[in-house]
Formats: structure tokens, C-alpha cells, sequence
């Protein structure tokens, strides 16, 4: 079963390691309806997924997905959501009511001087 990642551009280094390890990716790049319907239809035709890996908000174009129709998607076809927060954080936005994990570049938790690294 492959990963989803996408609905709205991921950290590259995600997308990279889901292609590269693991049973692949499907990727969508915008987030957009149009990609969630694709989504929608592939699941209902019996494609299975692991999980969608996606950043809220995106990094660097700024959009945002449509994280309640990703929760019910994932509700009704059993898979998990994995929000990447860096650009938000969890300060300032509140995405643990429809993720099932939620990263954060520890970089820029640390510091946003460019001056540290936390790295993956
Ligand atoms: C959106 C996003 N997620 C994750 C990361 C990875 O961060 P780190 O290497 O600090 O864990 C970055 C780093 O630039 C990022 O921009």
C-alpha cells in the first residue's frame, strides 16, 4: 500500500524518503479540490493508502488543504494523517483535532536566525 503525500507541496525530504523507502508514493502537489477528488475516486474504486503526509499551511506558496475533508476521507478509508505544522506552529495553529501525528521542523522551533540546527 503506498503513501499519499501531497495536498499542498511537502518538505522534499519527505516526499524523498516515501519514494525512495517503503511500498511508494502517489504525490499530489497543489492540495487542491480537484486533487482531493482524484483521492476521493481512487479510494472508491479500492486503491488503499498508508497515510497522507501533508503540510498545513504549505511551504512556500502558503495554501492550505482542506484538512476536514482529508479527516473524513481518512475516517471512511482508513488512513492516517500525518500534518506537518512547521510554517503555522502549534502556537498559532491547531491542526491536532483532525491529524493523527503532527511534525514540526525543530530547526525552526529552536531558533529562525538560520543559526541552529535540530534536523531530522
Ligand atoms: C516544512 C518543513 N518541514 C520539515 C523541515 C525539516 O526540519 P528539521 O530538519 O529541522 O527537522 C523543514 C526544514 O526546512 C521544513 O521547512
Amino acid at each position: 500500500m503506498p503513501s499519499l503525500n501531497g495536498a499542498s507541496f511537502p518538505y522534499i525530504d519527505t516526499l524523498k524518503v516515501l519514494e525512495k523507502f517503503g511500498p511508494g508514493a502517489l504525490f499530489y502537489g497543489h492540495g487542491s479540490t480537484s486533487d482531493l477528488d482524484d483521492l476521493e475516486s481512487r479510494c472508491k474504486q479500492g486503491e488503499r493508502f498508508l497515510a497522507l503526509f501533508c503540510e498545513f499551511p504549505g511551504n512556500p506558496l502558503l495554501r492550505s488543504p482542506d484538512l476536514d475533508r482529508i479527516r473524513s476521507l481518512a475516517d471512511r478509508y482508513d488512513f492516517a494523517v500525518v500534518v506537518d505544522e512547521t510554517i503555522g506552529n502549534f502556537l498559532n495553529v491547531n491542526v491536532l483535532p483532525l491529524a493523527d501525528i503532527v511534525v514540526s521542523s525543530l530547526t525552526k522551533v529552536f531558533s529562525g536566525d538560520s543559526n541552529v540546527m535540530g534536523g531530522r
